[in-house]
């Protein structure tokens, strides 16, 4: 699936934000390796911090699913209502799930106004020196 593409379901996935406290809406759509797209909106809660990210629903929804071979995510986001001005970078939390499950390297993550306006980065670069599952590994008696 071409970048365009993913912009296009990200924008798709926009549209079920909920989001009544920032007003702020995201649209995730996460591309895996069979070529399957999870979308995913924020999620947010009067108490706060029990809100959900785009980008991490669509992980979540992914992983629930039995599908955990990451390549790509397409993320928009702004003003509900409005279309986006401003590329929406990934929070430090959904860069952490996504260092769970991704390849560093060749991840991409792609932050977009519009399928024709967009920019991409690999993970590797949002997020460098990653606290990943490797470190977590020991030698084995
Ligand atoms: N948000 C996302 O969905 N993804 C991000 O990476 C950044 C922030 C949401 C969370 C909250 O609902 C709203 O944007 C404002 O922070």
């Amino acid at each position: 699936m071409r970048n365009k593409e993913l912009v296009r379901e990200a924008l798709e996935a926009r549209k079920q934000s909920y989001c009544p406290y920032s007003g702020f809406a995201v649209g995730a759509a996460l591309l895996c390796g069979d070529g399957t797209v999870f979308r995913g909106c924020n999620i947010e809660n009067a108490a706060y911090p029990a809100t959900n990210c785009a980008e991490r629903t669509a992980m979540f929804k992914a992983v629930s699913e039995g599908n955990t071979d990451f390549r790509a995510i397409a993320i928009v986001g702004g003003p509900k209502g409005k279309e986006p001005k401003d590329f929406c970078a990934p929070c430090g939390v959904c860069r952490q799930v996504m260092a769970e499950f991704c390849h560093p390297k060749e991840f991409q993550i792609i932050m977009a106004k519009s399928p024709e306006d967009y920019q991409v980065c690999t993970l590797g670069e949002l997020l460098p020196k990653a606290f990943s599952p490797k470190i977590l590994e020991v030698e084995q008696g």
